[in-house]
């Protein structure tokens, strides 16, 4: 079968399509309905509704109050603002962030900066899993710890922490809690009250959203600064003219979510597990990384011993197969991801890890394709690799 699939796109968690309907709610505000929203006139008023009524979608989504959603331009942006927002306005109170070894770049990153100006950070380890152990996060508090920021699924191997946990052990030592729910959102259902979330960062292009619009969730009285200055949109918190078709597109793939998020969980869930079995069973030395049911439902990470991630993506994309390597390498060192490396996965496991993620547009069709396809290009790529001995 098959032979009328062109491409196959299975690296939904770099980004994702923009949905059909989510594209037709955006295309007016581009060309009839271009007003900037702090203007007084009928166009500005137009704006204005547009984004107060996304702001309310994203807030159901979420289960939050819509004056407790800002606008940003992404994950990226939105992390930065709740690390660097909340640490410097509360130095008064302590200097210290406990955050976890297997974050997003924009939260490591952004507490490498905050290191540089005089904040302390501990960066709490996972297990073989990928899972922060809540004793470990009992243990870093220090009276000094303002902020606590631990990501609510894993990007590159699924894992889902216990934010919920994670939240009221925070709270029980008078710290916010932040978390990265880029790619949870979507795939998991997230109430900010029941999960004791104070601050929370979600991105447009994950979701079947626009790329360069997000949002960020701060409980309101939450104390936060600004990190960048201008004319006080988003009520002084994210200065610059507001993305408003990017802002309604986010509406829409809001919208879409709180009506389909049920349906989509159950659909991408079977698709994961046949993909996972499947490859598990008929490649041999295999291994899924990440946790095996505290998982996003869209989140297939597996690694091929003695196979180099980056072949295999090459060769699946001659294919018309889009998957991405769950290591990450860089190109120069071929080291393997900070993830893979802090669960302790070894080097010839993490260098051969694979990653396809799911979307709802997903199908048995292309999974099929796709177990078809593997287990032949695997043996080729290990008859040319040095580091395989079959047994
Ligand atoms: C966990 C996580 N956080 C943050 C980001 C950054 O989001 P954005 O691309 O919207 O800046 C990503 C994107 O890959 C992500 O996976």
């Amino acid at each position: 079968m098959t032979s009328e699939i062109d491409r196959i796109y299975l690296d939904n968690s770099a980004t994702t399509a923009v949905d059909r309907k989510v594209i037709n709610a955006m295309l007016p505000f581009f060309d009839v309905k271009y007003g900037n929203a702090s203007s007084l006139h009928s166009f500005g008023k137009e704006a204005t509704d547009a984004l107060e009524s996304s702001r309310r979608k994203v807030a159901t989504a979420v289960g939050a109050m819509p004056k407790e959603v800002y606008f940003t331009a992404g994950g990226t942006e939105s992390n930065n603002i709740a690390l660097q927002g909340v640490m410097l306005k509360n130095k008064s109170r302590g200097n210290h962030i406990i955050t976890s070894s297997i974050e997003h770049p924009a939260v490591l990153e952004t507490c490498e900066f905050l290191e540089t100006i005089g904040f302390e950070v501990t960066y709490l380890p996972v297990d073989k899993m990928g899972i922060v152990s809540l004793d470990d996060l009992d243990g870093a508090m220090t009276d000094k710890t303002v902020l606590v920021s631990i990501m609510h699924a894993n990007n590159e191997v699924g894992t889902i922490q216990p934010i919920r946990e994670i939240g009221a052990l925070s709270h029980e030592h008078g710290a916010l809690f932040h978390t990265d729910a880029v790619q949870s959102f979507g795939k998991i259902p997230i109430d900010v009250e029941y999960n004791n979330i104070d601050l929370l960062s979600i991105s447009g292009h994950k979701v079947h959203g626009p790329k360069g619009i997000g949002a960020l969730y701060v409980r309101e009285g939450t104390p936060i600064q600004p990190i960048i200055y201008g004319g006080g949109h988003e009520r002084g918190l994210r200065s610059s003219t507001e993305n408003i078709p990017g802002i309604v597109g986010f509406g829409k793939a809001c919208e879409l979510i709180s009506t389909h998020l049920d349906k989509d969980i159950i659909s991408m869930t079977k698709l994961r597990d046949s993909l996972i079995k499947e490859i598990l069973d008929s490649v041999p030395k295999t291994k899924l990384n990440g946790h095996p049911t505290k998982r996003l439902c869209n989140n297939v990470n597996i690694s091929f011993e003695a196979v180099e991630g980056e072949a295999l993506v090459l060769s699946l994309d001659r294919t018309g197969i889009a998957a991405s390597t769950g290591s990450a390498c860089s190109s120069k060192n071929f080291t393997a991801s900070h993830v893979l490396l802090s669960m302790k996965i070894p080097d010839i496991m993490a260098l051969g890890s694979l990653r396809f993620s799911l979307s709802r547009y997903n199908t048995q069709d292309e999974i099929s394709y796709i177990l078809d396809k593997i287990p032949p290009m695997v043996q080729r790529l290990r008859d040319m690799s040095s580091l395989w001995k079959e047994e």
